[in-house]
């Protein structure tokens, strides 16, 4: 991995939307989709914002966009205020020209007996599309990525999960209290996202400086599922200082 610390959270935000930008602008040059891997929680938030205010101020056109976010409570209603779903729409889809058919979501309303053929029908979605060619990414303080908690295969695919409690009392006040978390989730596996062609994964503030640390100078484990980046070979870690403050 690859290490970047800027002074602030919201320019690192800018320096990412940017990335993504042009990736977009030069996908369309070659009349290509731009298969893009989405994450939601508090760090993305300022790279949606900028890349709305890029698509009303600056003409950045989202037509070619095809968009696979990485998880999903389970199980959870599309219309919830917690989910993921309403997220995406909240912060980027609501507000630009990508078509709906290019958005894709796990759905955490598919019944039970059906999820498992569902996350290897996601899978294949994404395959159909020829893989990821970027995929954002957050880091929880177990070590997650995508909703992959310790213990996950680094070739493991899109599947339900269930939640570390850490995990779930970090969500806890948005849930109003930790019971109201859902127990488990769909992701997107470790082998999904490491097939992406460009990995940026995005850490802020003091709170993560720790799990920073042992994903960048840890050795690579399960116990750590963020340490499988060490040998992508094209992943950039972004952080701010707070987050940085713990490597040597
Ligand atoms: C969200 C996701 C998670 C978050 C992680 C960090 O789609 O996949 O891995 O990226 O839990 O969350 P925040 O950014 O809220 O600290």
């Amino acid at each position: 991995i690859h290490n970047v610390v800027f002074k602030s959270s919201d320019y690192a935000s800018l320096i990412v939307a940017h990335e993504i930008a042009k990736l977009i602008k030069e996908k369309q040059k070659k009349e290509e989709y731009c298969v893009l891997g989405l994450a939601t929680g508090s760090s993305p938030i300022k790279v949606y914002e900028e890349l709305v205010r890029l698509h009303n101020e600056e003409d950045l056109s989202f037509v070619n966009v095809v968009t696979f976010n990485l998880d999903e409570y389970y199980p959870m209603d599309k219309n919830d205020m917690q989910s993921y779903h309403y997220f995406m729409h909240q912060h980027l889809f609501d507000h630009i020209d990508i078509l709906p058919e290019n958005i894709h979501i796990p759905d955490g309303t598919v019944k039970q007996e059906d999820l498992h053929q569902y996350c290897i029908d996601y899978e294949l979605k994404i395959n159909s599309f020829g893989g990821l060619d970027f995929q954002l990414l957050g880091i929880g303080r177990t070590g997650h990525i995508g909703f992959n908690e310790p213990g996950s295969h680094y070739n493991s695919v899109t599947r339900s999960i269930t939640l570390d409690h850490l995990t779930r009392s970090d969500a806890a006040s948005s849930f109003l209290g930790i019971d109201n978390v859902p127990k488990r989730a769909i992701t997107m596996g470790i082998g999904t996202i490491k097939k992406a062609s460009r990995i940026v994964i995005m850490a802020w503030g003091h709170k993560k400086a720790e799990i920073v640390k042992e994903t960048i100078e840890g050795s690579i484990s399960a116990t750590i599922p963020a340490t499988y980046l060490q040998n992508h070979t094209n992943t950039t870690f972004i952080l701010d200082k707070e987050a940085s403050e713990e490597l040597t």
